[in-house]
């Protein structure tokens, strides 16, 4: 039984506290947060559970095994450090922390100490990605081309990071994990409109070696609740869509192909051929909706951090995993800072 604290029960942390209370092999002992209005809910609701306003009891308490950290991305690193210190494992939401050095103190902290780490990249757990993930990797796709990815809605607006911050986390998540690589150039713009210096809005492009391109669209200003993946590879292409429910996943047998009989004809030569018909054929093929087991993916995620801790294993999403997605973002916003110009990934 893996006895947790968990720090931040604002309106997520409501949602990861649900979860680790009704789990098989965990238990919340302990709950903080500095506004005592929400920690007044908690007691009504879980009376067996401690609550506190100071994070640094629930740190201290030997009674607790991992440390669950919900508080506003602005204190992760401190709280998230301060716990790895004091010797628990640490489940931290996403972003993990909002600067590459700090990231990087984590994971080494983690290391040396020999600590679970695991940052909130709930995508990762989400059953339909899984079974997407599955389709890319046995060449269902074919070669990636590129993917795009769309995450808008209206609010909830944050003060302290933006919308690249607050949503991507998740899009870029989701691409170095069904890519398996990361990019090695990006290029984003952005635009604040409501709060001087927050982009409300950002639009990213992650370029990877041998061509595959990811653009990622997140906005908290939009008319529209998006949440659509749509990946374009050489032999079909695939579209998930978290807000369809039952039909979550599509995989369209569509395609462009080079006909046979013009072997010499390369895709990127068109002039080389007499008329476009005869050397490429457009296969517009059946559409396939496979049957999604859904479980909850926050459920899913809590889960797996448990077993973690029981098992001593990395989880999917650690540290090293944070920490990737982590460079992404950075890169992105510092080529928003610079009008879109690229910039290079080590
Ligand atoms: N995985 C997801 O899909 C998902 C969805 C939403 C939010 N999140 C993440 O969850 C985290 C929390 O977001 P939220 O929407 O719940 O925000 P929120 O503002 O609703 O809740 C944050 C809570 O943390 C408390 N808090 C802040 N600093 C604290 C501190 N130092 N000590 C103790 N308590 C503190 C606040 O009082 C508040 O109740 C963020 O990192 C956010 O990015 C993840």
């Amino acid at each position: 039984m893996i006895r947790i604290g968990q720090i931040g029960v604002g309106s997520w942390g409501r949602n990861l506290l649900r979860n680790f209370a009704g789990l098989r092999d965990s238990r919340v002992v302990a709950a903080c947060d500095a506004n005592p209005e929400v920690l007044k809910g908690i007691g009504r609701d879980y009376p067996a559970i401690r609550t506190t306003t100071a994070p640094e009891e629930v740190i201290a308490d030997p009674e607790v095994d991992a440390v669950v950290i919900a508080t506003l991305p602005v204190t992760h690193y401190v709280l998230a450090a301060q716990a790895l210190e004091a010797g628990k494992d640490v489940f931290v939401e996403k972003p993990m922390v909002l600067d590459v050095g700090d990231g990087e103190r984590l994971v080494r902290l983690a290391e040396e100490r020999e600590r679970i780490l695991m940052v909130g990249h709930l995508m990762e757990y989400h059953c339909a990605l899984l079974q997407l993930k599955e389709y890319v990797d046995q060449g269902e796709l074919g070669a990636p081309y590129y993917l795009y990815s769309q995450r808008v809605n209206l609010g909830k607006l944050r003060k302290d990071e933006n919308a690249l911050w607050s949503f991507a986390p998740h899009d870029v998540s989701v691409v170095l994990f069904l890519l398996g690589k990361e990019p090695i150039r990006v290029t984003a713009v952005g635009q604040s409109y409501l709060r001087k210096g927050v982009e409300d809005v950002a639009f990213a492009i992650l370029h990877f070696e041998g061509g595959a391109m990811a653009h990622i669209h997140v906005s908290w200003l939009d008319p529209h609740k998006i949440r659509k993946l749509t990946v374009v590879g050489s032999r079909k292409m695939a579209v998930f869509d978290d807000m369809a429910t039952g039909e979550m996943i599509r995989i369209y047998d569509k395609g462009v192909e080079q006909n046979v009989d013009s072997p010499s004809i390369g895709l990127n030569r068109p002039g080389e051929y007499a008329t476009y018909g005869e050397s490429l054929s457009l296969r517009w093929g059946d559409v396939l909706i496979p049957r999604v087991v859904m479980t909850e993916p926050l459920r899913a995620e809590c889960e797996h951090f448990v077993q973690c801790v029981e098992k001593r294993i990395p989880p999917r999403s650690d540290g090293r995993d944070g920490l990737r997605v982590l460079r992404v973002l950075d890169a992105c916003q510092r080529s928003m800072e610079q009008q879109g110009a690229p910039v290079a990934l080590g």
